[in-house]
């Protein structure tokens, strides 16, 4: 096992040093973005390169599926031209699920992921041999600095609740570094949070951003897919600052489309935040609801699946489903999800909308209500907060009857009928 500040692969991965200009990366000198007024306050904010200040440009970037400097067959991998800017080396800290995709991602870019350090040894060092990294411990790191010179980007990957902490934890070690040594850009991931967390290190000179992947990032054995390629990647900075965001640098060079949101505010966070859960957690808690309750229903559809999925049945052969059964036991589910989905982004939710409740069709609600009520709704709670598969349904009905009666036009009869159904407290529904 590879001590502390060892590297792993020396010169393995590590082509994209050479982006920065025929130095190591991480050097102190280097230079990315430059400095530069960035931006008019509650603008889109500046692209780098672009008018506001920022006299280099972005690195260009490759078509999808060339193949990046380190041989990756990336998307979106910023190509290294001579003389062209250098892609920034990050110092990676909490190799948890974000920090493990994102530095997973940014290596197959072609991007220096330079140092890696966590609480633990064990991930950090699994992450560094998979990225080519340096490790350090994180109290380590805190305690004597970098064996070395500090790349240009920090990503602090940790969990929201620990991010000012180890904010101020790092501003205090960086006050012994030279301002000139210091890194150049303090990140954090976090959607819900906005800079105030990072002020201490704002308050020693480095650029601090909020970058937020507004993607489901899983880590683990699946940490490795091209999990940012294709989505978008929040930026928020503070437009007064003296630099240019390096966010959409990260976001482009990941494959992802950076939307820059210059001096976003606490309160607007917390919003498109909790927008963001619902659109990723929101709906997979639902379709494990809906699972629930077709297991409760007794349809032989998901054994089914499950058994094609397991390879013990040749499958459905022909017909809808087929493709999606065979790799999951959500079969039938899985295919009437992806099927509302694509409507939904096709003509937008509203529009999309089907089923008994935007019909107005209060007697199948009804029905629906009394088969939960008749057993399969009462006592189903599987955790201390779960209102069993009544409670469930009722709560996504009711989202369901707020879509609907938000559509333009009149509302359909038979909405108030369902209101009442869905407001009776409990009555006829189980718990
Ligand atoms: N996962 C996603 O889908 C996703 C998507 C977008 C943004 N984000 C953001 O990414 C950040 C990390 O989330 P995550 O999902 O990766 O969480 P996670 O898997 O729990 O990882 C959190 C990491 O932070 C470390 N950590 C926790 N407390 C710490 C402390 N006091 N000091 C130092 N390190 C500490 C953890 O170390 P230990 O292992 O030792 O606990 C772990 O390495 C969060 O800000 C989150 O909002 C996550």
């Amino acid at each position: 096992m590879e001590r502390e500040g060892q590297h792993p692969r020396e010169g393995h991965g590590m082509g994209s040093g050479a982006r920065f200009s025929g130095t190591r990366h991480g050097e102190p000198g280097v230079e990315y973005p430059p400095d530069g007024p960035a931006g008019p306050r509650g603008q889109g904010g500046p692209e780098p390169g672009g008018e506001h200040g920022v006299p280099r440009p972005e690195p260009p970037l490759a078509p999808s599926g060339t193949p990046g400097p380190s041989g990756a067959a990336g998307v979106g991998v910023p190509v290294e031209e001579p003389g062209g800017p250098p892609a920034p080396a990050i110092l990676l800290a909490g190799p948890g699920r974000a920090g493990s995709s994102l530095a997973l991602a940014w290596h197959r870019a072609g991007g220096p992921v330079a140092w890696v350090t966590g609480r633990r040894d064990e991930p950090a060092r699994r992450l560094a041999a998979q990225v080519g990294a340096r490790t350090i411990g994180w109290q380590r790191l805190l305690a004597e600095g970098l064996p070395g010179p500090w790349p240009p980007v920090v990503v602090l990957a940790v969990a929201d609740r620990a991010v000012a902490e180890a904010a101020a934890r790092l501003a205090g070690r960086l006050e012994a570094v030279p301002e000139a040594c210091r890194p150049r850009y303090a990140l954090h991931l976090s959607g819900a949070l906005g800079l105030e967390p990072l002020a201490p290190l704002a308050r020693l000179g480095l650029a601090t951003e909020v970058f937020h992947p507004l993607l489901p990032l899983p880590g683990g054995p699946a940490a490795g897919r091209d999990h940012l390629a294709g989505g978008y990647a929040t930026v928020v900075y503070d437009p007064g600052q003296n630099r240019a965001p390096v966010g959409p640098v990260l976001a482009r060079g990941l494959g992802a489309t950076p939307v820059l949101w210059p001096g976003a505010t606490a309160r607007q966070l917390a919003l498109y935040h909790a927008a963001a859960t619902l659109a990723a957690n929101g709906v997979t808690a639902l379709l494990w609801a809906a699972r629930e309750l077709l297991r409760l229903s007794g349809y032989p559809g998901m054994a089914m699946a499950a058994r094609v999925a397991a390879g013990r049945d040749p499958g459905p052969g022909a017909g809808p489903g087929s493709t999606t059964a065979a790799g999951s036991s959500w079969g039938p589910l899985e295919a009437l999800a992806r099927a509302a989905l694509e409507a939904a982004a096709e003509r937008g939710p509203l529009a999309a909308l089907t089923g008994p409740i935007v019909r107005g069709d209060a007697a199948t609600v009804q029905r629906h209500l009394e088969a939960l009520a008749g057993g399969a709704g009462t006592g189903g709670g599987l955790g201390a907060f779960d209102p069993g598969p009544a409670g469930r349904y009722r709560l996504a009905a009711t989202l369901v009857l707020a879509a609907a009666s938000a559509r333009p036009g009149d509302p359909p009869a038979g909405l108030e009928d369902i209101a009442r159904l869905l407001g009776a407290g409990g009555e006829g529904a189980g718990r």
